[in-house]
């Protein structure tokens, strides 16, 4: 039987950060309302860096933390909804930058839970036996397609990467991932990737931005975070109390402690970091785990698990023993 295990993770944020009062310049809002209703204080986002600069410095510290040699990937994938071009990938234009083995490489889009979605790929591809070790990148620059005129939308998001090497394993460590999509057809959250014109006619084109009917995805989110958890554990035969704690997508610290309430989980062993980054779409449940396991909120031999919700609409969870 084949098994997975994480073997090294990596993150990295964009040097500049805007913080709360930072966005007044440009919207009508406060430190004050955007901390109480989300728990964001500061972001980070960037300046004249790409998405694939973002994922390559996450995916140098990923394999330098695994210890492993580029020459043993053999997958990337990448989780992004704001890739640099429609194609070439992310995904393909990183195999060359870290001069990986020719190896299949491509992006996912499965907006903030993409992550969840990418693990879930190599996770079963490895455990087919056709693969072993796969190298699996969140990144988003996402405030690229924020309309900084919206203080809907723009205090929420924040730039970031972060990757994970998962490899085959003898022992059972990535114990079930699954993911889920119902399609958003009321566009409550959704940003055009092209406007439809004319083909006769040569206007320039104009890049769309993200909108969001925020109380719906809030709604969505605290229903489907909670259920996937839920799903999760009566899949694997175990309970709550067999959790060290959850990682679960940085959207919204309202959203966080209102699905650990519904949970009867304590906050105590939710992991939190939304505070310092926002919103960072698909590079937030990899970067949350970096951050977890970097800092000792997870230890080696902890049960936990991981949970996102976004555009799409899409979900995804996985059972994790580190
Ligand atoms: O990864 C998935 C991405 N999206 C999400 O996870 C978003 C999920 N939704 C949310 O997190 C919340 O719905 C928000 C944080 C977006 C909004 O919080 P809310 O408590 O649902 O606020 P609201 O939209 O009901 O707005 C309340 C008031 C409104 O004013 P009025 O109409 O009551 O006068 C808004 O215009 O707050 C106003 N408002 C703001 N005020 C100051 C909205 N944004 C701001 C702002 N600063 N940035």
């Amino acid at each position: 039987m084949i098994y997975t295990k994480i073997i090294g993770t990596g993150s990295y944020v964009p040097e500049k950060m805007m913080t709360n009062d930072d966005l007044k310049e440009f919207v009508d809002t406060s430190d004050e309302w955007i901390f109480s209703r989300t728990g964001i204080k500061e972001r980070h986002i960037v300046t004249n860096e790409e998405t694939i600069d973002l994922a390559e410095k996450a995916a140098l510290l990923a394999m330098e933390d695994a210890g492993i040699d580029k020459s043993e990937i053999d997958i990337v994938l990448v989780a992004t909804v704001t890739p640099d071009n429609f194609f070439p990938g992310v995904s393909q234009l990183l195999q060359a930058r870290l001069g990986l083995n020719e190896v299949m490489a491509f992006d996912v889009n499965a907006a903030c839970s993409g992550f969840l979605y990418v693990l879930n790929i190599a996770d079963k591809m490895i455990k087919s036996g056709a693969y072993n070790t796969a190298l699996i990148i969140g990144a988003e620059t996402l405030t690229r397609l924020t309309d900084w005129r919206d203080r809907n939308t723009c205090v929420l998001f924040g730039d970031a990467a972060g990757a994970m090497i998962v490899t085959k394993s003898k022992e059972n460590k990535i114990k079930d991932v699954i993911c889920g999509s119902r399609g958003d057809t009321e566009d409550n959250l959704i940003c055009k990737a092209v406007d439809i014109k004319d083909p006769a006619v040569n206007a320039a084109s104009v890049q769309d931005h993200i909108h969001m009917n925020g109380s719906e995805v809030f709604k969505f989110a605290t229903r489907i975070m909670p259920k996937t958890v839920t799903d999760l554990l009566e899949r694997n035969n175990m309970e709550l109390s067999d959790l060290d704690s959850i990682v679960a997508h940085q959207a919204n610290a309202r959203i966080i402690s209102k699905a650990a309430k519904d949970l009867k989980f304590s906050m105590d062993k939710m992991f939190l970091n939304i505070n310092h980054y926002g919103n960072t779409s698909a590079a937030s449940v990899p970067l949350a785990i970096d951050q977890a396991i970097k800092s000792k909120f997870l230890k080696k031999g902890d049960k936990f698990i991981t949970v996102a919700f976004g555009g799409g609409f899409t979900w995804g969870g996985a059972l994790i023993e580190l």
